[in-house]
């Protein structure tokens, strides 16, 4: 397979430091171009990863014929246009999760969606971590799933950063209450019915910093989360059968150059002692990601989870938003 030539839209701390190298690791892509507003950056940028190619505007960058598909790492209220701009030019588009900042937002890719690829950079469903877990429960190994507990957490005060500017699409839900829904998702393999919310804000800056939500996903399954961007740092995925339980240590950010663990347990004893660790090998869930969206490009591999996917979880993510305001649970 010849390698698809991708072009990287901003110096996004997230491209600069997991995406792009990640991705550099990889036979399947070729990164030529980074683009900035600010040419200086792209250059830096380039210079640092050994990119060929930098250009001062996304413009430029999505003119070049060179390019096959784009990385959009762009603040959350940019997905959309963006993605758009790009699938215009011919362009196939990895987007930065949330795909946007509503559903009825991400609709508006359809159309473009006849025409390119286009996908939510969800690169934790790449790790086989998560199909481990997923193997484990469809062997029966621990009974009928009941529920799912997934705490995801971090400490970030600074006014300047995207997360903290509610005009951009900041606030924790967006951010980060995204990958619990995707969990629930995931482990469940069911999407889910109604949803209530409990959210803190921020005084100053008006986006959401701690939030809470039940799921149910029917036939007495339920998920319950607890998302914050200031809390100390934590991440863990429980999930609960009738006959045993399965904990992912590090469920989404994975390192790239350790192995991860996920614990089964039959309960037998408490304090963790009945639970076997296995152990899933060194990988980089950016490069397995880039990969996977590299092989639907060049038609080697369908693409797992395309546009529909994506607005599937942007509707849950505005019912949780929807419940707040309601204060009720809400239909998804
Ligand atoms: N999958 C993951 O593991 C993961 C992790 C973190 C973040 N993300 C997602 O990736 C995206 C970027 O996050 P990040 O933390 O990397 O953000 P960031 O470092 O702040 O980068 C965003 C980039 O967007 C460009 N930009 C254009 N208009 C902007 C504006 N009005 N305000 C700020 N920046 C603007 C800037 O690039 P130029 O100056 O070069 O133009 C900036 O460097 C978000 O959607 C986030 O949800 C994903």
């Amino acid at each position: 397979m010849q390698p698809v030539r991708w072009g990287i839209l901003s110096t996004a701390k997230i491209g600069r430091v997991k995406v792009v190298p990640g991705m550099m690791k990889s036979p399947l892509c070729e990164v030529v171009a980074v683009a900035s507003r600010d040419e200086a950056s792209a250059r830096d940028m380039a210079a640092e990863l050994g990119i060929p190619k930098a250009y001062g505007s996304y413009e430029a960058l999505l003119a070049d014929p060179d390019i096959e598909a784009i990385y959009n790492p762009l603040p959350n209220h940019l997905h959309v246009p963006m993605t758009l701009a790009a699938a215009a030019a011919g362009k196939h588009v990895l987007c930065e999760k949330p795909i946007a900042i509503t559903a009825n937002e991400a609709e508006q890719l359809e159309r473009a969606a006849a025409q390119v690829m286009i996908a939510e950079a969800f690169m934790v469903r790449h790790h086989p971590q998560w199909h481990r877990a997923r193997d484990v429960i469809r062997s029966g190994e621990i009974g009928d799933l009941r529920a799912i507990h997934v705490i995801f957490s971090y400490f970030n005060v600074d006014p300047a950063n995207i997360r903290n500017k509610p005009d951009i699409g900041g606030g924790g839900l967006l951010d980060i209450g995204c990958y619990a829904v995707v969990a629930g998702r995931f482990v469940f393999e069911a999407e889910p019915l109604r949803v209530v919310t409990l959210v803190d804000r921020d005084p100053a800056f008006g986006v959401d910093r701690t939030t809470s939500a039940l799921m149910d996903f029917g036939g007495g399954r339920q998920l319950a989360f607890t998302v914050s961007t200031q809390a100390v740092p934590y991440q863990r995925v429980q999930i609960l059968g009738t006959k045993g339980r399965i904990e992912i240590e590090i469920p989404f950010n994975a390192p790239p150059d350790s192995p991860t663990r996920i614990f089964v347990d039959d309960g037998s004893q408490h304090g963790n002692r009945s639970a076997r660790a296995l152990e899933c090998p060194v990988v980089d869930q950016y490069q397995l990601q880039g990969e996977a969206f590299s092989r639907a490009v060049r038609g080697a591999a369908p693409l797992e989870y395309g546009l529909e996917d994506a607005i599937l979880n942007m509707r849950i993510l505005d019912a949780l938003r929807r419940s707040d305001e309601s204060a009720a649970w809400e239909r998804v």
